[in-house]
């Protein structure tokens, strides 16, 4: 039986009670006692906001992916030559972009050129907006508040952060001259700028699949505005590769809204399924509303 369910019977049955004209009930001591104690069901529900002791998948089911990953037949390097070749190439572009020096205002005010991480023979790639104050202070993309949330995100979907590549479309923090706190979003000219980073990004490593978190993810790839709640959960081509435009975590850290998670891991499912990757009866059940 799911919890929430469970949780909805029992408060129905109570209202009906109340509208019945009950002002209380008998509750046994131990019943009681009982309540007071951590509730501690398996709820089937992959909550992404809440710190899991474990992770939100299942050993097996990890090594089923990392299976799934490690088969890539279309990415695989067609010889060890090619294979160093492309690390050779990305490195270059990495040293390249870490002297960029094309928007002043961010050359100056960056600790770091956040270029990306993860596994650049991997298959699925997810793009994001621009680093914030926490990855410009190490150097990786999606380490904030954010990044933790798009790690479990990853990890739910039986994948290890490391072994999928993470990107921005931005490689600098967007500078925030005179405020103390807060990100600002990049500009149309600094995301124009800093694109062809990305482009190359993708052409050496070809995913099969990109995630792009969020409308400004969204706008900086496709070089225009486009409304992320129309577009989300529908296959969009970004020179011949299928993107999925999904919500950005930091959207979901806002918004709380159960709803707003089954559509970002709804998204998800569509990519697992597009990577051919076996997906679990506990995976698809995760953030129904029963
Ligand atoms: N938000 C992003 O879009 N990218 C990051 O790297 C971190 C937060
Ligand atoms: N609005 C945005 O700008 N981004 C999201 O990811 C969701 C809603």
């Amino acid at each position: 039986m799911n919890y929430l369910r469970l949780l909805d019977a029992a408060i129905g049955h109570l209202e009906d009670l109340k509208s019945q004209g009950k002002t209380y009930l008998n509750i046994a001591p131990e019943t009681l006692l009982a309540l007071q104690q951590p509730i501690r069901v398996k709820v089937q529900v992959a909550s992404w906001e809440i710190k899991a002791e474990e992770p939100l998948t299942t050993a097996t089911l990890t090594q089923q992916r990392e299976k799934t990953l490690a088969a890539r037949p279309q990415t695989q390097p067609d010889s060890p030559h090619n294979g160093s070749r492309k690390k050779t190439a990305i490195a270059e572009l990495m040293e390249r972009a870490a002297v960029c020096l094309k928007c002043p205002n961010l050359a100056s005010s960056r600790k770091n050129v956040v270029f990306g991480m993860g596994d650049i023979e991997s298959p699925l790639m997810f793009v994001g907006e621009a680093p914030g104050a926490d990855e410009d202070a190490q150097g990786e993309p999606f380490v904030g508040k954010a990044g933790e949330l798009l790690t479990r995100i990853i990890k739910t979907m039986g994948f290890d952060r490391n072994s999928v590549y993470i990107a921005n479309v931005l490689k600098c923090r967007p500078d925030t001259p005179g405020q103390t706190a807060g990100n600002r979003k990049p500009t149309t000219d600094e995301m124009k700028t800093c694109l062809p980073y990305l482009l190359e990004q993708i052409d050496l490593i070809k995913p099969r699949v990109i995630v792009a978190l969020g409308a400004t993810a969204v706008e900086g790839l496709f070089g225009k505005p486009m409304p992320i709640t129309k577009l989300r959960g529908n296959w969009q081509t970004f020179r011949n590769t299928p993107v999925m435009p999904t919500f950005h975590p930091a959207y979901l850290l806002r918004n709380q809204a159960l709803s707003e998670k089954r559509k970002v891991w709804e998204d998800m499912l569509q990519v697992l399924e597009k990577l051919g990757a076996p997906i679990s009866e506990k995976q698809k059940g995760f953030f129904q509303q029963s």
